[in-house]
């Protein structure tokens, strides 16, 4: 057993809280041997924040440093790498310092503002050899797991439509335009908030499948409906279509959408396949259950190897689910990696490429100063 994975939480809002919780769980109640964290640092932009965040999560543990700034748990030698949970905006900056000190790197989504600065992240990661990981923790959960070999083992046929939505109403007339959701100048609007969600279920069915043969959408379309209170977007649709090439036989399409106005839809997302429907339970970013339609389209009468029926499957573990995104962080640390297998680099490049794309068609420009590269 390696030793355990060292981290610092870096700022202490509601999503730092959230991973801390999960992360001080015992692995070994969601069946994982390998691997151990502890958290030693947490930074925010003042000491008292740091220690009552400490006094909340970890009442009693005076091994973890609280520090008045981020550039404290960067420079911790106790620290092996870092979570950071400040808004999309200040993503860049706080993992380019992280990176710099030769922390590795696991960060909140959307991973940066846009594509451009992520370039840069990674060019640094690759520089300072360190691990650097965009926290898209639906990926690693159990559910997505089996979603995904249900997918790919072949009875469904290939996937040719896929709609998913991920949309929560921030009651935003009685919030203060300041709020991280509303404010451009924090990124503030339904796609890059929510956005990540239904495009992860997208790249896994679609982007992941074989047929793709990790194939960029050849199409990309969005429209944008924004918030008079701001001018942020309160509603998004984006669609990608992946239409085979030389090197991929995909032909496939994803219908996205999320909204900060309205409550999630149910189900959350519809795979359609050749031979059958997965449907997947709200909320999409952690759901718990899934159903599998199958039809024995195609199949020869009384042929019973081609499979017809439902199946659902639900999901148990401690937890609310981000601790297998900070399983993965440790594990490939471990064995020396740069970068995860099942949420690469690659993949939040594509997800920064369709958010710029969805941003210009929906006529979305930052403030100026936003976004520390173009
Ligand atoms: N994975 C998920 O399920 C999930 C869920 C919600 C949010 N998120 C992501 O997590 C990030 C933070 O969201 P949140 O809801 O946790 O936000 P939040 O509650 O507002 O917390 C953000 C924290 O960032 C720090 N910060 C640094 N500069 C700031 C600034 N100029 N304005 C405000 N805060 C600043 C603050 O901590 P200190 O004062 O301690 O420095 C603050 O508490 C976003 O990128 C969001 O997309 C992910």
């Amino acid at each position: 057993m390696a030793a355990p994975f060292r981290w610092g939480i870096i700022s202490t809002g509601w999503i730092a809280g959230c991973f801390i919780k999960d992360v001080l769980i015992d692995p070994k109640t969601r069946g994982v041997h390998d691997v151990t964290h502890k958290v030693t640092a947490v930074g925010s932009r003042t000491v008292a924040k740091a220690q009552e965040f400490i006094n909340k999560h970890a009442a009693g543990d005076d091994s973890i440093k609280p520090y008045g700034t981020y550039q404290e748990v960067f420079d911790d030698p106790n620290v092996d790498g870092v979570y950071i949970g400040t808004p999309h905006t200040y993503h860049y900056e706080s993992a380019l310092a992280a990176i710099k000190s030769g922390k590795h790197v696991l960060c909140e989504k959307p991973v940066t503002s846009n594509a451009a600065e992520l370039r840069s992240l990674l060019a640094a990661a690759k520089e300072h050899s360190v691990f650097f990981m965009e926290a898209m923790w639906t990926r690693f959960q159990p559910l997505a797991l089996e979603v995904k070999r249900i997918a790919e083992e072949g009875s469904l046929g290939k996937p040719v439509v896929l709609h998913a939505d991920l949309s929560g109403d921030f009651d935003v007339q009685n919030i203060p335009t300041t709020h991280r959701i509303l404010d451009p100048q924090l990124g503030g609007g339904a796609l890059l908030d929510l956005g990540p969600y239904p495009l992860v279920w997208a790249i896994i069915a679609l982007y992941e499948n074989p047929a793709n043969n990790k194939a960029f959408p050849t199409t990309i379309t969005g429209n944008m409906l924004k918030t008079p209170l701001t001018g942020v977007d309160s509603s998004t649709v984006f669609t990608l279509s992946f239409t085979p090439t030389e090197t991929s036989s995909l032909a496939a399409q994803a219908i996205l959408s999320c909204s900060i106005t309205l409550n999630a839809p149910e189900p959350g997302v519809t795979i359609r396949f050749e031979r059958g429907t997965i449907t997947i339970n709200p909320p999409i970013y952690s759901p718990r259950s899934f159903k599998v339609t199958y039809l024995n389209k195609g199949a020869a009468a009384g042929d019973k190897t081609v499979a017809e029926g439902t199946l659902t499957r639900t999901f148990e573990y401690v937890g609310k689910g981000w601790h297998f995104q900070a399983d993965e962080v440790a594990r490939c640390v471990r064995d020396g990696k740069r970068e995860s297998e099942a949420w690469g680099h690659d993949k939040s490049l594509l997800e920064m490429d369709i958010f710029d794309e969805v941003r210009k068609q929906g006529g979305y420009v930052f403030p100026p100063g936003v976004e520390k590269v173009v």
